[in-house]
């Protein structure tokens, strides 16, 4: 089949029809768990059968009703973490355990036993912090800390476990065959052994496996994570056929405020209260649905009839519950007990973000498509002529060979290497996208190779899966079979991937995977995978791998020396160690630019750090004025593409007049002076899981106004930016939480309305008191030409007129930051009327001739009688103090003077 073409690209368009995908109640295991209503539990704990070893406590817990044993296994991992699984003792077949996405074995610490009688079980951390009563009859977990009761797993009693049974022909004779065919005819509701949606079946060849209970948050009411969903900061109650997806689906023009899954998803959800915050990560890869509800319960006892409730001073509680088509019930309890700690939890389990080439956090140009070597030059020289700094300019699946990854159009691209030498030349970038479905060619040697090989997915009949993609017929690599990854990740090999060099970096699209005509345009779940895994097990973790075995496809071709740049669209718990994530086809609208805030908030709480949003919106044209704003919120948010679908007109920067190109360059230049900072925000989301964007709650964790703020952020813990994001805004309340002494304070930022396109001008940035926040003096064409731009260092003080930040620097590329520590990372402190240099972290060397230029002190109360700069060794000293003072409407946050 020919590839697809512009025109039938509107098969994707389909996908807006809402009859292409499920709602939760077309979900046969959400059906069939809904059966399950909260309250008495029919699970029933065997605590004769407790066992303890260093590593865990075991026990059996028996369905009263079917009499099946499950095994269940808790344990306690170093860092206030609380593992528990529950498999089948002794299941029909082993049932799938999510693999790769745990960076190791965890590190365990022994229980102890301090009660087993009387139907309870009472196990207690080393230090005695924490404790978990199991309560046998009906089976209850409840974790506690210091007396204080956290949470309580099946206290509604919706633990669910589907045990594998035998295939019905196994099981009864003949004669019974038909009987059991008619009955399973009007059981088809349930979907036990095969489900229908529109005109596809999914053929259950190991029948029902659906796992899920619930879990009692006490004393919380806000709750966040679980992305990807095109919703708010704060999780909702759902209602019934309204629980959150977390199922991989590519959603072309996905609606606002809809709960389905779009592209990605990482089962980690956040309670957060003023003195706590607790996390849920539910290990389990196959399709999820959570429900959450939160309620006021009465102070003692979670379940009191609702007159006691009324009469007693009621607490909130949440009640998360989980539900997956298949799998182990395998979940971490993550004990915060602050957010950062939480971070740290869910970091130690699945990675911390990888520490991207610095060029990745300049601004990238992206469009589909940038049509041939004279487009590609003539964009590149567009940025310089209007000087506007860029780093990466990235060609979409039109530079291939017919939507052959991995090949170029040789009529459009006749040399893509002197391509990219001139870009080398001009210290830029090349972004190629390679997609993992492979068109169906016998003469693409890609294609032969794999199928040779038997690298395909599988369908349930043994035969590659063959579904349609950008190039018509495409087979689907199984990239959850180490040997395909290795494959793969040599493909990028420089002698294997014919015209690429050192500067061409990769972008991973429709990985969800994207099958146009598959069932929710997706793959069969009765497709078959690696040591032969259904589909349906590994879904939503597709994505992850191929982004894994891409990166290190990268890593390799540079042997081992250069970091990789790899941006995703679909992921899964983990993918953070793999480079960067984008929230798929927005569209240009106002209400797509905020909505971009909270999703990429919720991407950052769960571990995404590198995420963005495509700047001016996927789908349609923006009027110039959105786009302005999307380039001025879009500086200031981790990961920075301009990108716009192919059938939506030219944006480049300066298509929109000289004023708008004006704003926007001063917004990208922003970004550019910035960049010191928002590293050296990277190295530490690398080394200590901070998110780079994060909530305001968790800057302010006792103060409850901030909790459900989702039209603001803190980039690191020194600026708030509060992008506009409404139309004609001539002013923007901002919302200014203090410390404890200081009062919250709404600050309205009027902008200036004499000329009124100046009014752009102003992003609302603000500092906070008692932060140091490094810059660049100026920006230059691309990161590369600003390697010997001097520092500029912004000192806000606080009440005390002290301020503290660092600076983290590195060559920008390669591992030796990591392998022969060549990193500077240095602290600053003003305290005293003194600001000094000194070194964070004294493992590390690195040589530069950067100095610091400019020190900005922001908030000092009088004029400096005199200024001296002491020098000493030759980095980071020669200072010229310059002195502001800046009145303000509070004295803890500072307004940065742009
Ligand atoms: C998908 C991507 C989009 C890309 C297009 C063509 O729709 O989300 O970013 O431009 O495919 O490759």
């Amino acid at each position: 089949m020919e590839a697809v073409t512009p025109r039938e690209v509107s098969v994707q368009d389909e996908a807006v029809d809402k009859s292409t995908f499920k709602k939760c109640n077309q979900i046969a295991f959400y059906r069939r768990q809904k059966l399950l209503h909260p309250g008495k539990s029919s699970y029933r704990a065997l605590l004769e059968s407790v066992t303890l070893s260093d590593e865990n406590v075991k026990f059996q817990i028996i369905h009263e009703e079917n009499k099946v044993l499950l095994q269940v296994e808790i344990c306690e991992i170093e860092g206030n973490i609380f593992r528990l699984k529950i498999d089948e003792a002794s299941p029909l077949r082993a049932r799938y355990k999510v693999r790769d996405v745990l960076i190791k074995e965890p590190t365990t610490q022994r229980l102890f036993i301090s009660q087993n009688e009387g139907g309870i079980l009472v196990l207690s951390s080393v230090n005695e912090d924490y404790k978990l009563q199991v309560i046998a009859n009906p089976f209850q977990v409840e974790l506690q800390s210091k007396g204080e009761t956290i949470l309580s797993m099946n206290s509604n009693g919706l633990l669910y476990f589907e045990h594998l049974q035998p295939p019905p022909s196994d099981r009864y004779t003949v004669a019974f065959a038909r009987l059991f065919l008619f009955m399973q005819e009007t059981q088809e509701d349930l979907g036990l052994w095969q489900e229908k949606f529109g005109s596809f079946l999914d053929i259950k060849a190991h029948g029902p496996s659906s796992v899920g209970v619930d879990f009692s948050l006490r004393g919380y009411d806000h709750v966040y994570g679980i992305p990807q969903h095109t919703e708010g900061l704060l999780l909702k109650n759902t209602s019934d056929g309204d629980a959150y997806r977390l199922y991989n689906l590519d959603i072309f023009g996905h609606k606002i405020h809809d709960k389905i899954g779009i592209y990605g998803s990482v089962p980690l959800l956040l309670a957060h209260k003023p003195n706590r915050t607790s996390g849920i990560f539910w290990l389990n890869s196959s399709e999820t649905l959570v429900d959450i509800s939160t309620k006021a319960v009465a102070e003692h006892g979670l379940s009191g009839s609702a007159a006691e409730t009324a009469k007693q001073k009621a607490v909130p509680l949440t009640d998360v519950r989980w539900m997956s088509e298949s799998g182990i019930i395998d979940v971490f309890l993550l004990m915060g007990p602050t957010a950062f700690d939480v971070f740290k939890q869910f970091a130690q389990l699945t990675g911390t973000q990888a520490l991207p080439p610095l060029f990745s956090l300049g601004y990238h140009q992206c469009r589909w498509n940038y049509e041939d070597e004279q487009d590609v030059k003539a964009v590149d020289a567009g940025f310089d002529e209007h000087d506007i700094p860029y780093d990466v300019i990235w060609l979409d699946i039109e530079h291939t060979d017919g939507k052959r990854y991995f090949t170029w159009d040789k009529k459009k691209f006749q040399n893509p290497r002197k391509m990219q030498e001139h870009l080398r030349k001009k210290k830029r970038k090349l972004v190629i996208i390679v997609d993992p479905h492979i068109k169906v060619d016998p003469k693409y040697t890609l294609y032969s190779q794999a199928k040779d090989k038997g690298y395909f997915v599988k369908d349930r009949n043994g035969q590659d899966f063959e579904g349609i993609c950008w190039p018509g017929s495409s087979c689907y690599l199984d990239f959850t079979n180490p040997e395909v990854r290795k494959w793969y990740a040599d493909q990028f090999a420089f002698k294997t991937y014919k015209g690429s060099t050192n500067i061409l970096f990769v972008w991973n699209d429709m990985n969800e995977p994207s099958v146009f005509k598959g069932a929710e345009l997706t793959m069969q779940k009765d497709a078959v995978h690696y040591n032969n895994w259904e589909h349906r097990e590994v879904h939503n973790l597709y994505g992850f791998y191929q982004q894994m075995a891409t990166a290190e496809g990268l890593i390799k071709r540079s042997s081992g020396k250069e970091r990789p740049f790899v941006l995703t669209r679909s992921f899964f718990a983990g993918s953070q160690k793999y480079g960067a994530v984008w929230t798929g086809d927005n569209t240009a609208d106002w209400s797509y630019l905020k909505i971009s805030i909270p999703m990429l908030l919720t991407n950052s709480m769960a571990g995404i750090s590198f995420c963005g949003a495509d700047v001016g919106g996927f789908i349609g044209d923006p009027e110039p004025e959105l786009l302005v704003r999307w380039y001025q919120a879009g500086a200031y948010q981790p990961f920075f593409r301009g990108h716009s679908n192919m059938e939506s007109k030219r944006r480049e920067p300066w298509l929109f007049g000289e004023k708008n190109t004006q704003i926007i360059r001063e917004a990208i230049k922003e970004r550019y002076v910035l960049l010191p900072y928002l590293y050296t925000l990277f190295y530490r989301a690398h080394t200590a899981a901070e998110p780079v964007m994060r909530p305001l709650w968790v800057e302010f964790p006792g103060n409850i106004e901030t909790f459900g703020v989702e039209n603001e952020y803190m980039l690191g813990n020194a600026l708030l930016v509060h992008p506009v994001t409404e139309k004609d805004a001539k002013a923007v309340s901002v919302l200014l939480p203090g410390s404890a002494e200081v009062r919250m304070n709404i600050y309205t930022v009027t902008f200036q309305t004499i000329l009124p396109w100046l009014c752009f001008l102003q992003i609302p940035v603000f500092q906070r008191g008692g932060t140091v926040i490094p810059l660049k003096t100026t920006a230059g064409k691309s990161t590369e030409w600003m390697v010997d731009t001097s520092y500029e260092l912004h000192v806000a003080l606080d009440t005390e007129a002290s301020a503290i930040g660092e600076l983290y620097l590195d060559d920008g590329h390669s591992f030796q930051y990591l392998h022969k520590k060549q990193f500077l990372y240095r602290k600053f402190t003003f305290h005293k009327s003194i600001l000094s240099s000194s070194c964070r972290d004294e493992s590390g060397q690195y040589q530069t001739m950067c100095v610091v230029e400019r020190v900005i002190v922001l908030g000092f109360g009088h004029q400096p009688t005199f200024v001296t700069a002491c020098s000493k060794g030759n980095e980071l000293t020669s200072v010229l103090l310059q002195y502001f003072e800046i009145p303000l409407p509070c004295c803890h946050l500072l307004q940065v003077a742009n």
